[in-house]
């Protein structure tokens, strides 16, 4: 079994993310899910972790509070596409588990340096806030990690939130630089990636028929996130990002890419946010990233309601 830290900002593709991780207990033992200010500012994201984790009866999942802002900018959220509560859709009640008392960067900081060396993975959901803030608490986590799994960035299919930046990488590009460089073995699932895996119609409803308390909670969910983004991508064509890391996680033969240099710009003033990645290794600087490109999106679609079925029914 993978040891995983899930960090988050659900967000209705995290919470598809969250739910596919908690259906795949054969190969995932979640260690503590960590949310952060994102799609919408972190008191949400915290409400919506634990109430993902109390629809799926799991909360035994411990729940760590991060940042509530980017490491040096104000944030910027995204309740355009996923509701003002984050997750929009569906009628949640209130969540009533606890949160624990440590931050979130002391909690990866201590699950990673307690556990033997490269045995913990981190799927990394939104902005890289937390993750920075832990390698500035310890940077040993960087080598001591198996590998951080981060949706973000975007190459040649360009920006959703600007023309040159993907959202997860626009909200906090210093921490995404900082996490870039901290010499953690890291593998990104840009836009390019998650654009080919489109959400139809068919596969949706495959997954309300699941039923249940998840199977309705999901068809509502996506059924608000297809409405939003159908409108800017078409019909049968909205992009499912974040669960990606988490299929990565489970069958990485589903995805093939490059072993790159990834710079994140800082300080553009069109292209702030924007991953600059070296196909040709002109600049010489070393390599950091494993840069997805490709998907086997209908292994990844089978994957996906392989585990949420599991999750329903068990
Ligand atoms: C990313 O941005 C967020 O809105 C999604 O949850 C995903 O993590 C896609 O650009
Ligand atoms: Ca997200």
């Amino acid at each position: 079994r993978q040891a995983i830290i899930i960090d988050t900002d659900p967000g209705q593709d995290d919470a598809i993310a969250i739910l596919t991780a908690l259906g795949s207990p054969e190969a995932i033992e979640i260690l503590g899910i960590c949310a952060v200010a994102g799609n919408v500012p972190l008191a949400l994201t915290l409400d919506n972790v634990r109430k993902l984790l109390e629809l799926a009866n799991r909360r035994d999942v411990p729940v760590f509070a991060g940042a509530e802002a980017p490491l040096t900018r104000p944030l910027v959220t995204a309740e355009h596409v996923h509701g003002m509560t984050g997750m929009d859709g569906h009628d949640f009640p209130p969540p009533t588990m606890p949160v624990q008392d440590r931050h979130a960067a002391t909690f990866i900081v201590e699950a990673v340096m307690s556990r033997p060396a490269k045995s913990v993975t981190i799927c990394a959901l939104g902005p890289a806030t937390n993750l920075a803030l832990a390698l500035a608490l310890e940077p040993r986590i960087a080598q001591r990690l198996r590998e951080i799994v981060w949706m973000g960035g975007a190459a040649v299919e360009g920006g959703n939130i600007t023309p040159a930046s993907e959202f997860n990488v626009h909200v906090d590009p210093e921490a995404g630089a900082k996490l870039l460089a901290s010499g953690a073995e890291i593998v990104m699932m840009p836009l390019d990636v998650t654009h080919k895996a489109r959400v139809t119609h068919a596969w949706m409803e495959e997954i309300r028929a699941i039923g249940g308390p998840v199977g309705i909670a999901l068809g509502n969910l996506m059924t608000f996130a297809k409405g939003a983004d159908e409108r800017k991508f078409g019909k049968d064509r909205s992009p499912l990002h974040d669960p990606t890391t988490i299929a990565y996680v489970l069958q990485p033969e589903l995805f093939a890419g490059q072993r790159v240099n990834v710079e994140i710009e800082t300080g553009g003033y069109y292209t702030r946010g924007m991953t600059v990645v070296d196909w040709w290794g002109v600049a010489g600087r070393p390599v950091n990233v494993t840069f997805m490109r490709d998907i086997d999106a209908p292994g990844f679609f089978a994957l996906l309601t392989d585990r949420l079925r599991r999750l329903a029914t068990d």
